[in-house]
């Protein structure tokens, strides 16, 4: 990269804006750790930007068309920008929608600088000066992540008391409704020396907990599995909640079961995507399980560790999906009781398979089915929030509340809990007696008496003697 200019302070103003799952999330943040030596600062006025970054998601329908109609509020924005003196406003599509029709961006949008896939965001410093010359190729869509992570910044700067870490990308299973294969590419792992690096810096800034981004993050394959890495980074003082998400049941191994029975650190918490609780349906996907296949997972699972809660994904109105096929989808909801639930109706994706088989359901008949799958994975999630009431959580408090001398956390279940008390408790986990419950959150009381002075990490010590 010899185009980087010598390091100086924030004198431009990014703006990114990050649709879709948590991996963009990640991605945005290092966009930012990417384009800081530039002197990029962050400001969350899209107005004022000299570079706006719009990360985009094409899991389903409207993506494409939600980046387009912003695209045309940005030129707006940038013509006044331009008029009042402003300078430039340079503008770059980044993420799976550029990685998926990045060709058709450039050629529909004249007011795009620059398109990006989600495995070449590490070359922006470099792209941007050849656009700004327009010398050079204004769409980078190959796939080599590991190129990616070897050139982003050891350094990454975050805030806060959580963060995401990537720690595998992309994915070989071809679900047959799924365009991830095709936007991020094969699966890749990154070293584990490379994440426990990453894991150690984000400690030393002060991350309490950190959630393991993958689309397959089960099928981890460096040294060890998930299970290894798991164990690993719960040793490193400081980090006390390890989460891992998106896991596909066919890579729940037995080390990662165990895990669950035996690291402290690893939430009782899992997010396990089943789709469809329909054989013939599961089939038709590809998804490489059946629903009892399923069902026994989560016995075994929960047979080492009895209070772990699960979360899911579910898609209503795949194609050749009956009522009968739906039911079976209600059946198995009843049966695992989950704690909380992403729902969607089947989007056709362009050059998928599933998008060209037979039995496409009327959007009539998906609405209904999505109506009443949410009725019941509702009524399971407020039946778990109040099963949680008179018991103690620790809660990881993070954020003030909305009102003054209230303070805003998360359960061991991802519950957000709300309690009074004061913000030397940010940062801090925290015996709290949960008082009461609604759909999305907990209200409880501090259990025990407020410390004098904040004792960071004082329930980390264990790890000395260990
Ligand atoms: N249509 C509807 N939902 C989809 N998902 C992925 N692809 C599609 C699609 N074509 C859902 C799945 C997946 C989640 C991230 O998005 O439930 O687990
Ligand atoms: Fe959307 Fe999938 Fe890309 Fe995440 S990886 S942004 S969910 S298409």
């Amino acid at each position: 990269m010899t185009e980087t200019p010598a390091p100086q302070g924030p004198n431009k103003r990014l703006f990114i804006k990050t649709y879709g799952c948590q991996m963009n999330v990640y991605d945005s943040e290092r966009m930012a750790d990417v384009l800081r030596p530039l002197g990029y600062g962050m400001t969350d006025q899209v107005e004022d930007a000299d570079l706006v970054v719009l990360n985009t998601c094409h899991i389903r329908e409207k993506a494409a068309e939600k980046v387009y109609s912003e695209l045309g509020r940005i030129k707006v924005l940038r013509s006044a920008k331009a008029e009042a003196g402003g300078g430039r406003m340079g503008v770059v599509v980044a993420g799976c929608v550029a990685q998926a029709e990045g060709e058709e961006i450039m050629r529909r949008a004249p007011v795009v600088d620059l398109v990006v896939g989600p495995q070449a965001y590490h070359k922006l410093p470099e792209l941007i000066a050849r656009a700004a010359r327009k010398t050079g190729e204004r769409l980078a869509a190959d796939f080599a992540p590991e190129d990616k992570f070897d050139a982003l910044p050891a350094e990454r700067k975050v805030e806060g008391f959580t963060a995401f870490l990537t720690v595998q990308e992309g994915c070989d299973k071809f679900c047959t409704f799924c365009v991830v294969p095709y936007t991020r590419g094969g699966e890749y792992s990154r070293p584990a020396e490379a994440i426990l690096d990453e894991a150690r810096g984000l400690a030393d800034q002060g991350v309490r907990e950190v959630t393991l981004l993958g689309q397959n993050v089960n099928a981890y394959a460096g040294e060890g599995g998930l299970a290894g890495l798991v164990r690993q980074l719960a040793k490193i003082e400081g980090l006390d909640r390890i989460r891992y998400t998106t896991s596909h049941p066919r890579d729940m191994d037995e080390a990662l079961i165990a895990a669950h029975a035996e690291v402290e650190e690893l939430m009782p918490y899992l997010h396990l995507p089943v789709q469809s609780g329909s054989d013939k349906v599961l089939r038709a996907m590809n998804r490489q399980h059946t629903a009892e296949t399923y069902l026994k997972l989560v016995d075994r699972i929960r047979a080492v560790r009895p209070d772990l809660a699960l979360s899911g994904d579910f898609i209503v109105g795949f194609p050749g999906e009956s009522d009968k096929d739906f039911e079976a989808t209600l059946d198995l909801i009843r049966e695992v009781r989950y704690a909380a639930a992403f729902s969607f109706k089947y989007s056709r994706r362009p050059g998928t398979p599933a998008s060209a088989m037979p039995g496409q359901v009327d959007e009539a008949v998906m609405d209904e089915r999505l109506q009443r799958l949410q009725a019941l994975l509702s009524e399971q999630q407020r039946a778990f929030n109040a099963g949680q009431t008179g018991k103690v959580l620790p809660v990881l408090f993070d954020k003030p509340g909305r009102h003054p001398g209230q303070i805003l956390g998360r359960s061991p279940y991802l519950q957000a809990v709300h309690a009074e008390g004061p913000e030397t408790l940010l940062g801090q986990i925290v015996p709290v007696r949960i008082e009461s419950s609604a759909m999305n959150s907990l209200t409880g009381d501090l259990a025990v008496e407020t410390p004098r002075s904040s004792r960071p990490r004082a329930d980390s010590a264990k790890k000395e003697l260990a």
